[in-house]
């Protein structure tokens, strides 16, 4: 360094020498004296947990504009030593694509976005720092009967998203995020720039699902488009423990993953304050999507789970991208709000905690009364937990297709939710113990060697890497929780495209030395 100057003013330096056009790099460089840094930064904090005063913040943010500015930081991070985290939506549930706890730039994939719809071929390029709902969007100006087997958030990026497999309304007819992704474009450790081809089919493997900011960065995604009918059908019934949930949940995990391909079948469980007496009671609210109409549903749903009592006025019948605002609660808003970059849940609070469960066996009316019990404790009043169906082409699929290993023996997965609004540590803490204790609680219940977690609902908890090296035992612990076996094939790909471990945070995978 020169004398006085701080590390990353080198590295500013290298940055300006380094790219092919420094006037257009420094527009996209934002150091701590810039006003509009705090904007940048905090544009997709999801996890407002995550941005206090204490938060560790980056040297620098980048948010390139070509290909040109990620090689020059990529390049300049490793000659200055800092690190990269790489950030698409910022929807890392430990806030990983934006905090480490070394010196580190972050990478914002804002300014790469474009989506470009084909759909004669059925395919769509998309640049990772697109938002699903620009996808959505994007997709239905061209097509009502195309789409891509995303997730149901409309902010989340599908950089982050499909690094981690990425599930939601279509999984089980179409699979994951990653199951439908056919070429990639993505620059590696040494600024070289790659797909398919001369990626490789292990690389091109573990990038689909084998977790963000391992290997490198990717920079766009292939997808592979896949057909809807002109007209869905939703639906949400909820009852009460007065109006037979339990019976009716304990029927559900029996049947639910049995039932067609073209459905998606969940069942969110939470507390409210019972109008009478002023305690608790529980909801559970049943409900799917269903790709066909009305009509078609109702006779199913009369044959596999009469029980429901599921009815006309129950449904609705929209478009498919209708029903993605539906499920993101904004039924009636111009499709245009798929747009907004910054729009945040306006369900429950902005500071959570996930965490999550595999159930291969159904479990028991009392291991269910336990889960409501804890529900209706104090730091639950705005916990949701879901039961999503797994079953159809999850079934199919075999376990290392890709790094996504949870396929068929599932009956469902489990989503726990704490969420709050106070921002002091002290009360946040008792939420997530609240989290802790429900998860031990359901130890005996859920999925056993490994206790298997879904990688895209990252959880610190159940095991992280050390701040220098990554040993292969310690990320053992939760790798294999997230990807079984194919944990080995992800060290094997990184330990050839990444052998020194420059990306790396608290859950990347290791290289072998
Ligand atoms: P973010 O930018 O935070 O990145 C996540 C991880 O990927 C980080 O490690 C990051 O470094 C890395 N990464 C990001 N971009 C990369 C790139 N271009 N190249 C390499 N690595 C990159 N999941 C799901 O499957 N189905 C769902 O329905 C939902 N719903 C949902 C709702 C809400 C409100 C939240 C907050 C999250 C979800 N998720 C989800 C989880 C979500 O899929 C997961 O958090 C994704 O990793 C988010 O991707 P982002 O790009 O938004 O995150």
């Amino acid at each position: 360094f020169s004398m006085g100057a701080l590390p990353h003013e080198d590295f500013l330096q290298c940055l300006s020498l380094r790219s092919n056009d420094s006037s257009t790099i420094s527009s996209v460089i934002y150091t701590r004296n810039n006003p509009s840094y705090s904007t940048v930064l905090e544009s997709t904090i999801r996890n407002l947990r995550f941005n206090s005063t204490n938060t560790p913040k980056p040297l620098v943010i980048v948010t390139p504009s070509r290909t040109s500015h990620f090689q020059a930081t990529i390049y300049c991070s490793r000659k200055h030593g800092l690190q990269i985290r790489t950030r698409s939506g910022g929807h890392d549930y430990e806030g990983l694509s934006y905090v480490a706890k070394v010196p580190f730039v972050v990478v914002d994939l804002v300014n790469f976005r474009s989506v470009d719809v084909d759909v004669e071929n059925r395919v769509a390029w998309v640049q990772a720092g697109a938002i699903l709902g620009e996808v959505y969007y994007r997709i239905a100006e061209k097509s009502r009967t195309l789409s891509f087997a995303g997730g149901v958030f409309h902010s989340i990026g599908v950089g982050g998203f499909i690094s981690g497999g990425g599930f939601g309304l279509l999984f089980r007819k179409y699979g994951t995020g990653g199951d439908n992704v056919i070429d990639a474009q993505f620059i590696d450790v040494n600024g070289r720039i790659l797909d398919r081809k001369s990626m490789g089919e292990d690389l091109f493997w573990a990038i689909r699902g084998g977790g963000g900011g391992s290997f490198g960065i990717v920079l766009a995604w292939k997808l592979k488009l896949v057909p809807v009918p002109a007209t869905v059908t939703v639906f949400s019934v909820s009852r009460t423990l007065e109006q037979n949930a339990t019976q009716l949940i304990l029927r559900w995990q029996e049947i639910a993953h049995q039932l067609p391909d073209e459905m998606n079948p969940d069942v969110s469980m939470f507390s409210v304050n019972s109008t009478q007496d002023g305690r608790k009671t529980i909801i559970a609210s049943f409900s799917s999507l269903f790709l066909g109409t009305i009509d078609e549903l109702l006779p199913i749903m009369q044959q596999r789970f009469p029980e429901l009592g599921l009815s006309r006025q129950d449904c609705s019948e929209m478009s498919w991208i209708e029903s993605i605002l539906y499920f993101n609660q904004l039924q009636n808003q111009p499709l245009e709000i798929l747009l907004n970059r910054t729009f945040r849940n306006p369900v429950g609070g902005q500071y959570y905690k996930i965490k999550s469960d595999y159930v291969k066996e159904p479990i028991s009316e009392t291991a269910l009364n336990g889960l409501f019990s804890r529900l209706s404790d104090e730091e639950a009043s705005s916990a949701i937990i879901i039961f999503m169906a797994y079953g159809g082409i999850m079934d199919r699929i075999p376990e290392d297709a890709t790094p996504f290993p949870h396929r068929a023996g599932n009956l469902y997965k489990i989503y726990y939710n704490v969420n709050w609004q106070e921002q002091d540590n002290v009360n946040s803490q008792k939420y997530i113990d609240w989290s802790r204790r429900v998860y031990n609680y359901m130890t005996p219940f859920v999925s056993k060697s490994p206790r298997e977690a879904y990688a895209n609902y990252r959880d610190l908890d159940i095991g992280s890497n050390n701040v220098g090296i990554t040993s292969y035992t310690q990320a053992s612990v939760w790798g294999r929780k997230y990807f079984k076996n194919n944990f080995d094939r992800l060290v094997q790909v990184k330990t050839k495209i990444d052998p020194e471990n420059f990306f790396k945070h608290e859950q990347s995978i290791p290289p072998l030395h």
